[in-house]
């Protein structure tokens, strides 16, 4: 019960529910071990050279972090070919959409955003009292032209996540070129690109190129490709005027000092990435495989997880893994009752699922 002194507006908000902890799924099942294929992560953990930039950070942890960032921003400048003055670090890159949110929305502005998608975009916009104009997906694609046609004198902020969480489908360069193309410059594009790294695909755009003829806000994150989701570490790159927009809604002292160490030691391993990237490749396409095989329909996956039609049954079928240890995500929350997405996890972990989900019999359509 949400109580009277709230805000009105929290009563239409649907709280974001993240999955129980592992241990306590384990402990409330009696299981000794269990698998986690239900938030994105990265499989192979983080790697070892943010685990040693850690460490050397420990002793001081009675020290504010830097507020500015200043040495990760750097690196990031360098990397991203731009200045550190088109950057900002957020919390996780959750929290860059909050920046933006709450930088560029004014009460009963327009915002766009598809369906299904990351479901945070929603939750920022109502906080900011936006009028929300959802635009359902086509075959779990973004519907770009749909969401072009919805832009009124209204509209402020256009959501974009490519590639998409939970459909893991992504929009090609020309694709987003053509919609780019003709967007009046009172429309702010957020293209969301938390899998950007791990996206194999030649046509994926570089939205770099928009950012000094159109406002863009890109963001990324160190939870996925990078393994460091435990963190909270993510970052937003647009122009100049944009950022410092959003550093007036940011807290003095977002990032922690860990994360910020962790994040440079991170970028620094390019051995860790591609091995994630290899290893998501082979995956994939084991899963893929099996799915398909086993009779489900499969949405093709740009990224790190897979959704699939498991049938009316999806719910029991999720429950019925759970049991087993294997913790997948059912998507009724995105009101995809007869789908669940899977993470890819590492092969032994794929095995196991694939293996319980032929087990479970389940009853797909
Ligand atoms: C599309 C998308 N955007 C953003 C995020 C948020 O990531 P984080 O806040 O961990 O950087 C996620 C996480 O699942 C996501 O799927």
């Amino acid at each position: 019960m949400l109580t009277n002194l709230a805000r009105k507006i929290l009563e239409k908000i649907t709280p974001y529910t993240p999955g129980k902890p592992i241990e306590e799924v384990q402990r409330e099942l009696g299981l000794s071990s269990a698998m986690k294929l239900a938030s994105n992560e990265n499989p192979l953990g983080p790697s070892p050279k943010a685990l040693e930039a850690i460490r050397q950070a420990l002793p001081n942890l009675h020290r504010y972090p830097d507020g500015s960032g200043y040495y990760l921003v750097a690196k990031l400048a360098k990397t991203l070919n731009a200045s550190p003055e088109q950057l900002i670090l957020g919390n996780g890159s959750d929290e860059v959409i909050t920046f933006a949110a709450r930088a560029f929305i004014e009460p009963g502005d327009e915002v766009i955003i598809a369906d299904p998608t990351f479901l945070i975009y929603r939750i920022a916009a109502q906080l900011a009292q936006a009028e929300i104009r959802i635009v359902p997906m086509n075959g779990f694609r973004y519907d770009l032209a749909a969401m072009k046609k919805a832009v009124t004198p209204k509209t402020k902020l256009i959501f974009i996540a490519n590639p998409d969480n939970p459909t893991g489908t992504y929009l090609t360069r020309a694709e987003v070129e053509a919609f780019m193309e003709g967007l009046p410059a009172r429309v702010i594009v957020f293209f969301d690109e938390a899998y950007a790294e791990l996206v194999d695909a030649p046509d994926y755009p570089d939205t770099r190129v928009y950012l000094e003829k159109h406002p863009v806000i890109i963001a990324r994150t160190f939870s996925k490709a990078y393994g460091l989701a435990g963190l909270r570490i993510g970052y937003g790159l647009s122009s100049a005027p944009l950022i410092e927009a959003m550093h007036r809604v940011r807290e003095p002292f977002n990032v922690n000092s860990l994360a910020q160490a962790a994040a440079i030691g991170a970028l620094d391993d390019a051995a860790h990435l591609e091995a994630t990237r290899l290893l998501l490749r082979d995956q994939k396409k084991y899963l893929m495989n099996a799915l398909k095989e086993f009779g489900c329909e499969v949405v093709p996956s740009a990224t790190n997880f897979i959704l699939f039609k498991a049938g009316p049954n999806a719910g029991q079928t999720a429950e019925a893994l759970l049991k087993r240890g294997i913790i997948v995500r059912h998507m009724k929350a995105w009101n995809l009752p007869e789908y669940i997405r899977v993470t890819i996890g590492l092969p032994h972990e794929n095995q196991a699922f694939i293996e319980s989900l032929k087990e479970t019999g389940r009853n797909h359509s």
